[in-house]
């Protein structure tokens, strides 16, 4: 195996029964750590637009933007492989508008795969784009683009009609081509017999420990969210105290003149600054504030 992951990869995983680890990260400083301690993929998702950007819902973030989180990622991530999410109104009006998005995620991006949200009409778009030679990540259960328009954010799949629609739409996007397919907020009795049906992985976010893989959100993840986040999320971190405490300290530090202290400033030989000095006497330089 080369040291750069490859879609093969994840189904050789998945055949080892040897669980991939995803996570999601939106810059150059995150996704080096995170390629660093060895996660099997990043995906730079669509929740940049809140996580990142301060948008309200996914719906808001845009291709260019998303193409300047997703190329910050991906030159400087020498291993795991990259999946870049299509936003909201890039693959939804036509498979040639989807073709030509996902073309920009890999050519501009260098992303090594997208993902798409959905089943449905976005089967053709996954046939499209996988057509091109793009690898395909499906996403189903809590799809957050369309969520408000299939009633909002709970979980999926938690009756028996849900299920089999669920368990349906899993297969239909394997059988479009799909190499993963990410189950969002599931009972996790139902992701595990989608997750046995499939010959493809799948990366579960709520959707408990029968996935093949699991995902989360690195702000979540880290405890960097500000309010609500999502039960299924374990935050193996709570990094917002200690942010905020270092910015106090600094902060304080500033306003106090306790920083910068000397070994934070470059030094000048004594001989260069009485030179200074004269030189500025000698020009009448004046002093504008007293020290
Ligand atoms: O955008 C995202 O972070 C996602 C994950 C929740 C799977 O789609």
């Amino acid at each position: 195996m080369s040291d750069r992951y490859l879609p093969r990869d994840f189904a050789r995983l998945k055949r080892e029964r040897q669980p991939i680890a995803v996570v999601t990260a939106y810059d150059a400083p995150s996704a080096r750590l995170a390629d660093k301690v060895g996660v099997d993929g990043i995906l730079v998702g669509d929740s940049a637009a809140m996580t990142m950007l301060g948008y309200e819902s996914t719906v808001d973030v845009t291709v260019d933007e998303m193409l300047v989180l997703t190329k910050a990622v991906t030159r400087v991530v020498p291993r795991a492989l990259v999946i870049a999410d299509l936003p909201f109104g890039s693959f939804q009006t036509s498979n040639a508008a989807a073709v030509r998005n996902a073309i920009r995620f890999v050519k501009e991006g260098r992303a090594k795969a997208v993902k798409l949200e959905g089943a449905g009409p976005t089967l053709d778009r996954v046939k499209a784009i996988v057509d091109t030679g793009i690898p395909v990540v499906g996403h189903v259960g809590l799809t957050p683009q369309s969520a408000v328009a299939l009633g909002g954010y709970g979980p999926r799949g938690r009756t028996a009609k849900e299920a089999s629609r669920l368990r349906d739409d899993a297969l239909a996007l394997e059988r479009s081509g799909c190499f993963a397919i990410v189950l969002e907020a599931v009972p996790a009795a139902v992701a595990a017999r989608i997750t046995e049906t499939l010959t493809v992985p799948t990366i579960g976010i709520g959707a408990g420990v029968s996935c093949d893989g699991q995902v989360l959100v690195w702000h979540d993840l880290l405890g960097l969210t500000q309010g609500r986040v999502p039960s299924f999320v374990k935050q193996y971190a709570a990094l917002s105290p200690t942010i905020e405490a270092a910015l106090a300290s600094y902060v304080s530090d500033v306003r106090a003149r306790r920083f910068p202290e000397t070994q934070h400033t470059y030094p000048m030989a004594d001989v260069e600054l009485d030179r200074f000095e004269r030189d500025l006497s000698a020009a009448g330089a004046t002093r504008r504030t007293s020290s």
